[in-house]
């Protein structure tokens, strides 16, 4: 299957800060790939290269076979790759509908827009019962769910979503991930999803990238990875040293 994103030995940096240490990567055009590793590792960088809000020292980043290193951010959401910047950041003072529309400032095609707000509607009923509302008075989780619906409207792609669980309770977080599958499979939209919450994320994904100090440490398909000594230990906690496995550990402890 051809890769929509291809990104090769890309590297990024803060000053003497280096933050990407040539990551090579591909993801086939509609699939779900997760990025996971620990803090600092260098995760939202990553996404915020491939969306040309930092620039890249070295590398490159091709996209739908097009060459975008580099390239303005507002050039690379019209060609398909849009992020869902991490905490949000809808505009608290519009309202749920002037944010949607907001998504959709770069496209002329009308009849489009007005079937995405639609169909983006639909998916999170909350927004469309809200509509009228400042966004500003959203819970988290709504709010979360107004930048994907806002990243919807741009009609792309590929959707980069960084920590869409970030301090959502466990039934949100499934919610914002059910919908994440159904944007996949309905519309064929492939995804970039960085999360904290690897339990999830290897059950919704189709591929993983474990980043460490700036560089992938490892890759597969997700049923793979799932099956993984190391991850299981270090990411998913059934080692004995995460809350979960301590949980188990205890159980285990009181039968005997
Ligand atoms: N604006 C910045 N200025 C300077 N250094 C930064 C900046 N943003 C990130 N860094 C540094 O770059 C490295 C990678 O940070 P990044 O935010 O990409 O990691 P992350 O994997 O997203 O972490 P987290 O899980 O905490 O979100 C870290 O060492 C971090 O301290
Ligand atoms: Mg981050």
């Amino acid at each position: 299957m051809s890769a929509l994103l291809e990104v090769k030995n890309l590297e990024a940096a803060y000053g003497p800060v280096k933050a990407v240490r040539g990551v090579s990567l591909s993801v086939p055009d509609g699939k779900i790939a997760t990025v996971l590793g620990p803090n600092g590792a260098g995760k939202t960088t990553l996404l915020k290269t491939l969306s040309g809000i930092n620039d890249p020292k070295r590398g490159s980043v091709i996209f739908g076979g097009q060459d975008v290193t580099g390239l303005d951010p507002s050039e690379i959401v019209r060609q398909g790759l849009v992020q869902v910047p991490e905490g949000r950041e809808v505009f608290p003072l519009l309202s749920v509908h002037d944010n949607l529309m907001m998504g959709a400032y770069l496209r002329r095609d009308r009849d489009g827009v007005a079937r995405d707000l639609e169909t983006v509607l639909a998916y999170f009923p909350i927004l469309k019962e809200r509509a009228k509302q400042d966004a500003g008075l959203l819970s988290g989780g709504q709010q979360q769910m107004l930048a994907i619906a806002r990243a919807l409207m741009q009609a792309p792609r590929m959707i980069l979503l960084d920590e869409p669980s970030l301090g959502l309770s466990p039934k949100l977080t499934q919610e914002i991930f059910d919908i994440v599958l159904r944007i996949n499979r309905e519309r064929g939209t492939a995804l970039m999803v960085v999360e904290q919450n690897a339990q999830i994320a290897l059950a919704t994904a189709d591929i993983g990238f474990i980043l460490e100090g700036g560089r992938i440490v490892c890759e597969g398909p997700c049923a793979e990875l799932r099956e993984r000594a190391d991850i299981q230990e270090f990411y998913l906690g059934m080692g004995g040293q995460g809350a979960r496995g301590e949980k188990r550990w205890k159980k285990k402890k009181s039968w005997q």
